[in-house]
């Protein structure tokens, strides 16, 4: 399996503090069955310089790569991050490196408060430069939620969506409308967004075991190839989408 979506770099964000738990936490990847990584550390260009980051990440990188136990561990690692969405972003000159390596995929993720002022020009700008944004943890706002024809709509545009493995395994709320996404072919993939060995571990076997008893074996199969061919920057086979809609108060 593949995890596109984690914060195992050490250092560098509120994910893996040292070195010792990025290990830990790349075992566990490994005993979930994932031999696939995408390092995603949060970058926020309100808190931190473009240049400022991209320097941290390749040093945290080069930190874990370099490390004798990681190597032996014979995972393929890559390199992507996290973008937290702003306007300002549309005025970098270069987005690239934000994006997974070697490909044009950029995950981003929202206020999960408000819905941010002009997502939809701003996701449109990103497809027209030729970037693919992929929405991360979209259970979680609310303002999807609430209409869920607006994450329709981008995806409908060209983004891509994912849903952590953690909503699927706890009984919530947000489980509720994740099942509604995946219901509709919302959602392309399914990510840990682990942060650290104790908490918000990497999880992602048990996401795919609800997913496998909810929609079947072709169901998981079809994600699995989406993180794939996404990992290898490849495109993936878009299936039908379901338009949701609203009846008697209730999105179905
Ligand atoms: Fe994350």
């Amino acid at each position: 399996m593949i995890d596109l979506h984690c914060h195992i770099l050490p250092g560098i964000d509120d994910g893996s503090k040292n070195l010792e738990v990025s290990l830990n936490m790349l075992k566990m990847q490994k005993e979930q069955g994932v031999d696939k990584v995408m390092f995603t550390p949060h970058f926020k260009i309100d808190e931190m310089t473009y240049e400022e980051f991209l320097q941290k990440r390749e040093k945290s990188k080069q930190l874990l790569l370099s490390n004798e136990e990681c190597q032996k561990l014979n995972m393929t690692l890559k390199t992507g991050s996290e973008v937290y969405f702003s306007l300002k972003l549309l005025e970098l000159d270069d987005l690239q490196p934000l994006c997974f390596e070697d490909s044009d995929y950029m995950l981003i993720e929202f206020s999960t408060k408000m819905k941010p002022y002009g997502i939809k020009e701003a996701l449109t700008s990103l497809l027209s430069m030729g970037y693919t944004p992929i929405l991360a943890h979209v259970e979680r706002y609310g303002y999807f939620a609430e209409d869920p024809t607006l994450l329709y709509d981008l995806v409908m545009d060209g983004c891509l969506a994912h849903i952590n493995a953690e909503t699927l395994i706890k009984n919530s709320v947000r489980k509720r409308t994740a099942m509604k996404y995946l219901k509709w072919d919302l959602v392309h993939f399914i990510c840990s967004d682990s942060h650290s060995d104790e908490h918000r571990t990497p999880n992602i076997k048990e996401g795919y075991e609800v997913v496998r008893k909810a929609f079947g074996e072709d169901y998981v199969q079809w994600l699995t190839d989406n993180s794939e061919k996404v990992f290898d920057g490849r495109d993936i086979d878009l299936s039908v989408v379901k338009k949701p809609k609203k009846f008697l108060n209730f999105w179905i």
